[in-house]
């Protein structure tokens, strides 16, 4: 079994990872961190204890992170892409909830042998982990990301992906404190690739047995138009952080290359790029401690099924 605490930022992809990784038999979320990213910390709150009631799963904690990068202005939130409420057309009626502070996290590390972290948004509320208690975060023992693009176009600006553009003073903090060979990154390159169809997402709901089923067409509705609308060349949705999950449970599944990864923090044309030397030799600075294992590909069609 293996023990996985999830940052998130619900989120359309974010809440099929979260349905995935809770239906897999293999995989045990041990809590749920929420912080802002495709809308605000107090939506995204709200979004994951929604989530985690439909599951039945209300014991799992529920854990506030943080609510803004820590460089630069007020955040951007993507609601034409994730729904105003950030969960498509699901309209979220739900009663008082509570949820634990930011300590809970150690709590969890800890307590939990053989911890994956499984980052789905901004990296802020998982950096301010390393800041407050850097030795504790050694304990875990994988941390898989959805973040960055190598080479290839950005999504929020022409070259920076969603999550490292959102706070890459974040993302470097965490890249430079985890240690050699624990970071798997799931950047574009992989994610853009994790197309979800209308044909599957149909196939899903007219199966499905429970409420789970329609809730996941509303999701997946507006988050579809958008993509059609910016990719028309794409036959679905790509689902990045499904892949994270998706890594966690079934890695062979992944094609991947080992470099050195920085974001860019300030730059005129490219703030929250990622950068990695992709040279057949590339140059390794020892003085780096940012190696992670960057996903390139995937084996689609043993992907969806
Ligand atoms: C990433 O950014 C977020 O908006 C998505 O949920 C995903 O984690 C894609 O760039
Ligand atoms: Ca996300």
């Amino acid at each position: 079994l293996k023990n996985v605490l999830i940052f998130t930022d619900i989120g359309v992809d974010d809440t099929f990872a979260l349905l995935y990784a809770f239906n897999h038999p293999e995989i045990r979320v041990v809590g749920v961190v929420a912080g802002f990213g495709n809308v605000s910390k107090e939506k995204v709150t709200r979004n994951a204890y929604y989530v985690l009631k439909q599951l039945n799963k209300v014991s799992v904690p529920l854990i506030s992170g943080a609510s803004r990068a820590f460089a630069g202005d007020e955040p951007t939130y993507y609601e034409e892409i994730h729904g105003i409420s950030g969960l498509g057309n699901i309209e979220t009626e739900i009663e008082e909830f509570t949820f634990y502070n930011f300590d809970k996290v150690f709590e969890i590390i800890d307590e939990t042998e053989d911890l994956v972290i499984v980052n789905m948004g901004r990296l802020t509320s998982l950096a301010m982990a390393y800041i407050i208690s850097p030795e504790r975060m050694q304990r875990t023992s994988r941390v898989v990301i959805m973040g960055g693009a190598f080479l290839v176009p950005g999504n929020v600006t022409p070259y920076a992906e969603a999550n490292f553009f959102g706070d890459p003073v974040a993302a470097n903090v965490v890249l430079e404190n985890t240690g050699p060979d624990k970071i798997v990154l799931c950047p574009l390159n992989a994610s853009m690739k994790g197309v979800i169809t209308p044909y599957i997402v149909e196939n899903i709901v007219s199966e499905s047995v429970t409420e789970i089923g329609s809730l996941i067409g509303k999701l997946y509705e507006p988050y579809y138009a958008f993509y059609q609308k910016q990719h028309p060349s794409l036959n679905g949705a790509p689902m990045h952080d499904l892949l994270t999950i998706v890594y966690v449970s079934n890695p062979s599944l992944f094609k991947s290359v080992k470099r050195n990864v920085t974001v860019e923090e300030s730059s005129y044309l490219t703030t929250g790029v990622s950068v990695a030397d992709f040279r057949d030799q590339p140059q390794v600075n020892e003085t780096f401690n940012n190696y992670c294992e960057i996903l390139l590909d995937i084996d689609y069609p043993s992907f969806i099924t």
